[in-house]
C-alpha cells in the first residue's frame, strides 16, 4: 500500500512524532511506502509531494513544527477542490491518506471522506485542546508548560514593581490553555472565551491582590470578551476557514486597569512561543501512540475514522464526532479556578 500524510492548520509540538510513528511502523510491520503531502490540504490538491521514508524520519522526534509544513488550505472552499484530490491521489497511486489536524482539517477530513468516498484516518492534534471525542490533544501539554513557565517569570517582576501583569495566551473559543496555565501558574484571575467577564469585577481582584502585598497576574484568553462589551480588536482578514485573526485583549485590559485602579498595568502576549520548540515527554508519548493507532485504522480500512484517547486508552471514533462540537470549558472546571481569583 502506498500511504499519504498530512498536517494542516497551526503546527503544534508532537507532529513530527506522530509522522515517525506512522512511517515507522508502517514500513516495518506492513511494508508500505509514504508519500509527504506539502503545506495540508494544499498538498493533496495541488500535487505536492516529497519523499516521507524511514530514513526520512529519523531524528524528528524532539523537533517541534511540521517536517511536511502546514497551512489553512480550505479545498472544500475550490471549485471542484475535493474531485482534484481525488483524481492526484489515483493518479500518485495513493491508496489512503492519513491527516493529521485539528477542526478545520479533520472538518474536510470527514467531508472528503463522507461525501467522497476517500479513504483518511484522522490524528487529533491542536494545543487548544478544543476538539471533542478526544480527552485530550497533544501539543496542549508542551503549551501550557510553557505558558506556566512565562507566568511563573513574571510574578517575579509582578511583585518587585507593584504592577499588574496580563498574560495573553492563545485560545479563540475555548480557554483551556488560559485555565490550566493560569490553574497551573497561581494566577489571581483567569479570562476566558466561555465565560464573558466583567471589567469592575476584573479590578476589584486586582485591588484586593495589591491589598494583600502581592502583585497580581492576570491570565486572558486571547478570545475572552468583556461583558455586554465588544471590543475592536480584530483584524478584518479571515483565513479559509472563516477565521479572524485574534490579539489584543491583553493590551486592552492592561489600558483598563490602569484607568480604574491607577496601578501599571503591562500586557505580556506569548503568541506563537507556545507553539514553537520541544514538546514534552506527554506529548511525545501521546503524538507517538496515536500514530501507531493510526496504522492500524488504516490497516483495517476504518476510513473515516480518529484514533482519540479516553482515559488512558487509545480508541477510534468517527471523525465528524470530533469536530461537529467544539469541547469548551465547563462551567464547574471555571468555578474551580474561581476559588484562586483576588
Ligand atoms: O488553533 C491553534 C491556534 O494556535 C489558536 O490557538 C490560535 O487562535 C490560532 O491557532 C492562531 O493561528 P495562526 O498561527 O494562523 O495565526
Amino acid at each position: 500500500m502506498r500511504i499519504g500524510v498530512l498536517t494542516g492548520g497551526g503546527d503544534c509540538p508532537g507532529l513530527n512524532a506522530v509522522i515517525r510513528a506512522i512511517v515507522r511502523k508502517g514500513a516495518s510491520q506492513h511494508g508500505w511506502e509514504f508519500v509527504g503531502y506539502w503545506d495540508g490540504w494544499r498538498g493533496p490538491l495541488e500535487n505536492l509531494t516529497r519523499p516521507l521514508d524511514v530514513a526520512d524520519v529519523r531524528g524528528i522526534l524532539p523537533r517541534g513544527g511540521t517536517i511536511l509544513g502546514s497551512s489553512r488550505t480550505n479545498p472544500l472552499k475550490v471549485d471542484g477542490g475535493a474531485e482534484r484530490i481525488k483524481e492526484n491521489l489515483a493518479a500518485a497511486g495513493v491508496d489512503a491518506l492519513v491527516a493529521i489536524g485539528g477542526e478545520d482539517t479533520l472538518g474536510v477530513a470527514a467531508t472528503l471522506h463522507d461525501e467522497h468516498g476517500i479513504h483518511v484516518v484522522a490524528v487529533p492534534k491542536t494545543i487548544d485542546n478544543d476538539l471533542s471525542a478526544t480527552d485530550v490533544t497533544f501539543g496542549f501539554d508542551t503549551a501550557v508548560n510553557i505558558a506556566m513557565e512565562a507566568i511563573d517569570r513574571l510574578h517575579t517582576t509582578a511583585e518587585s514593581h507593584h504592577r499588574a501583569l496580563i498574560v495573553e495566551v492563545m485560545g479563540r473559543h475555548a480557554g483551556w490553555i488560559a485555565l490550566h496555565s493560569g490553574l497551573a501558574g497561581g494566577a489571581n484571575v483567569i479570562l476566558i472565551p466561555e465565560h464573558p467577564f466583567s471589567l469592575e469585577q476584573v479590578c476589584d481582584y486586582v485591588e484586593s491582590r495589591f491589598r494583600s502585598q502581592y502583585a497580581p497576574i492576570i491570565v486572558v484568553a486571547e478570545g475572552a470578551v468583556p461583558d455586554g462589551g465588544e471590543l475592536a480588536l480584530q483584524d478584518a482578514t479571515t483565513d479559509a476557514f472563516g477565521h479572524v485573526r485574534l490579539g489584543g485583549v491583553g493590551e486592552w485590559l492592561a489600558r483598563q486597569v490602569e484607568q480604574h485602579t491607577g496601578k501599571e498595568a503591562r500586557a505580556i502576549v506569548l503568541g506563537h512561543v507556545q507553539r514553537g520548540g520541544t514538546p514534552s515527554a506527554f506529548d511525545r508519548v501521546l503524538a507517538t501512540r496515536f500514530g501507531l493507532h493510526a496504522v492500524d485504522a488504516v490497516h483495517e480500512g476504518d476510513w473515516g475514522s480518529m484514533v482519540a484517547l479516553h482515559g488512558t486508552e487509545i480508541v477510534r471514533v468517527r471523525i465528524h464526532e470530533a469536530t461537529e462540537q467544539l469541547k469548551t470549558v465547563e462551567p464547574s472546571r471555571y468555578a474551580e479556578a474561581e476559588v484562586f481569583f483576588g
